[in-house]
C-alpha cells in the first residue's frame, strides 16, 4: 500500500477537534442536501433559503476558526483539512453521496479560503451540478469547471483535483471493526432495498450478491473483541424504513447469537442468508395493512400472516439452482410457526420448526420489539428479554431463549446504563462467563456529573464493585 499520509495541521484540543469535525460532518450532510435538491428545483426557489443560509454559516465558522477549510475524499475516506471524517451512521447516506458525485466528476475535493456567501455558495451548486456524468475527459472537467467559477465571480471557492490516497496503517484499519461494521450493515441495507424490488421474480433475487454480503458480516463477528460486537449493530434502528432495516438487524443479530451458539462458518452464512429473507414475503402485503396504526382485524392478520407464505413461494423455484434454498424457505415459512406449532401458517403437515426458525424466531421478536413502530414504543433490550423468557417452551425453543440471554446479557448490548458513580455508559458486550453476566463490556460516555466526556471503555468485571 502507498504511504503518503495527508498532514494534520491541526493543533487544538480535542474537544476542538471534535467540535471541528462534527461540523465538517454536518457541512457534508448539508452539501449532500443541497447537491441532490440543485438537481431537482432551481436553488433560487425560497425553500432553499433555509439550508443554504445554514451551509454557508457552516463553511464561514469553518473558516472563522482554521482559516480555510479543504473538505478533500481519498477512496471511500472524507478528509477535513487533512482530519478524517469519521463514518457515523446518521451521516452515512449522505457521506456516501457525496463522495460519488466528487468521484463521477473526477473531483478530488472542495477548497473554501474564504468566509461564504449565499449568492457565491448558489452559483457554485449550479456550476457544480450542471456539470454532466462523462464529461471528465483527461482531467479538463476540473478545469473547465474552476473556469467557470471564476467567470461566475465565486471567490473563495474552488474545486481540487484526485489526489493519490491516504494510507492508513493495516494496523488502524483492522483495529477499526466498527467503521468495516457500519459498511458492511450499509451495503447489506442497500442490497435488500435494491433486490426487493424485484421480489416478483426469483430470477432476479441477486443470491451470490446476497452471499457475499452476509459472508463479510460473518467474518466480522470472528472479529469481536475491543469494544465491538456485532449484535451491537443491530441497536441502528431506521424507523422511516422499518422492514429493510429489520431484516438487515435479524440477519446481523441471528449471525451474532449462531456464532455464540457454536456454529461453524458455513452455516452461520447459511443462517444469516435465512434470516436476511426471512420477512421477504412482507413486500407483498399492502402497505395499508403493513403501517395501519391501529390493531387489525382479523381479516387483516389472515392477510399479514400471509407473508410466510409469499415468501416460501417466491424462494420456491430456486431449489434447482441451489439445494440450500429449502434452509432460506423453511425459514421464512415458519418463523412465526412457534415451538409449540400454535402460530401460523396452518400447515396441513403439522412439522417442527427447524433451527433456523427457531434462532430467527427469538432475535425477530428482539429486534422488533425494540424498535419504535408508528403502533407500538420501543422496548427496553431487558423488557424484550423478559417477554421471551416467558415465552420459553410455548413461543420459543427454551434452550435457545437461555442460550439468547447468555449471549445478549442481563443488560443487553445496545442498553444504555447508570452505573453506581453516576455515570452514564452504553453496553457494548456481554460476558461470556455465566457467573458475571450482570457485568458486562461497556463504554462510558459521561462523567458522575453527567457531562459527556470522551467514549472509553470499561470491563464492569474487572471494575470490581
Ligand atoms: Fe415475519
Ligand atoms: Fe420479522
Amino acid at each position: 500500500m502507498a504511504t503518503t499520509v495527508m498532514a494534520v495541521p491541526m493543533e487544538t484540543t480535542s474537544a476542538e477537534a471534535r467540535a471541528f469535525l462534527e461540523r465538517s460532518r454536518e457541512t457534508l450532510q448539508q452539501l449532500a442536501v443541497l447537491i441532490r435538491n440543485s438537481y431537482l428545483h432551481d436553488l433560487s426557489n425560497q425553500v432553499f433559503e433555509e439550508p443554504l443560509e445554514k451551509l454557508v454559516q457552516s463553511i464561514s465558522q469553518l473558516v472563522l476558526t482554521e482559516g480555510s477549510f479543504r473538505l478533500e475524499r481519498s477512496g471511500e475516506e472524507f478528509f477535513a483539512n487533512g482530519n478524517r471524517i469519521r463514518m457515523e451512521f446518521r451521516s452515512l447516506h449522505a457521506y456516501k453521496y457525496v463522495l460519488n458525485e466528487l468521484g463521477k466528476r473526477g473531483v478530488g475535493g472542495i477548497s473554501f479560503e474564504s468566509r461564504a456567501t449565499v449568492p457565491a455558495v448558489t452559483a457554485f451548486l449550479e456550476v457544480f451540478c450542471r456539470a454532466g456524468e462523462g464529461e471528465n475527459e483527461e482531467g479538463s472537467l476540473l478545469d473547465r469547471l474552476n473556469g467557470e467559477l471564476v467567470e461566475r465571480e465565486v471567490k473563495g471557492i474552488k474545486l481540487l483535483p484526485s489526489r493519490d490516497e491516504v494510507s492508513v496503517p493495516e494496523s488502524e484499519l483492522s483495529s477499526d471493526r466498527r467503521e468495516r461494521a457500519l459498511n458492511a450493515y450499509q451495503q447489506a441495507l442497500d442490497f435488500i432495498r435494491e433486490s426487493m424490488v424485484t421480489v416478483d421474480s426469483p430470477v432476479q433475487l441477486n443470491v451470490r450478491k446476497a452471499k457475499r454480503t452476509v459472508q463479510k458480516l460473518v467474518d466480522l463477528s470472528y472479529e469481536e473483541g475491543s469494544g465491538f460486537s456485532l449484535a451491537g449493530m443491530a441497536s441502528i434502528k431506521a424507523h422511516d424504513d422499518y422492514t429493510f432495516n429489520h431484516m438487515v438487524n435479524v440477519c446481523v443479530l441471528a449471525i451474532a447469537f449462531g456464532q455464540r451458539l457454536g456454529l461453524k462458518r458455513h452455516s452461520l452464512a447459511q443462517l444469516g442468508l435465512c434470516a436476511l429473507y426471512h420477512d421477504m414475503g412482507k413486500l407483498h402485503i399492502p402497505l395499508d395493512v403493513l403501517n395501519k396504526h391501529t390493531g387489525l382485524t382479523e381479516e387483516e392478520w389472515a392477510v399479514m400472516g400471509n407473508h410466510t407464505v409469499y415468501a416460501a413461494r417466491t424462494l420456491f423455484p430456486l431449489i434447482v439452482v441451489d439445494r440450500t434454498t429449502v434452509n432460506r424457505i423453511l425459514t421464512s415459512l415458519q418463523h412465526h410457526l412457534r415451538y409449540d406449532g400454535t402460530g401460523y401458517p396452518k400447515l396441513k403437515i403439522r412439522k417442527k420448526q427447524s433451527l433456523y426458525a427457531r434462532i430467527t424466531a427469538i432475535v425477530d421478536t428482539f429486534d422488533a420489539m425494540t424498535t419504535k413502530r408508528i403502533y407500538q414504543r420501543q422496548h427496553l433490550p431487558d423488557e424484550a428479554i423478559a417477554v421471551m423468557h416467558q415465552g420459553a417452551s410455548t413461543r420459543y425453543d427454551p434452550l435457545l431463549v437461555k442460550a439468547f440471554i447468555n449471549c445478549m446479557g442481563i443488560f443487553p448490548i445496545g442498553s444504555t446504563v447508570i452505573l453506581r458513580t453516576g455515570e452514564l455508559a452504553v453496553v457494548v458486550d456481554s460476558n461470556p462467563d455465566p457467573d458475571h453476566l450482570h457485568q458486562p463490556q461497556i463504554r462510558i460516555v459521561t462523567d458522575p456529573g453527567r457531562r459527556r466526556v470522551p467514549p472509553f471503555l470499561a470491563d464492569l468485571s474487572q471494575l470490581g464493585e
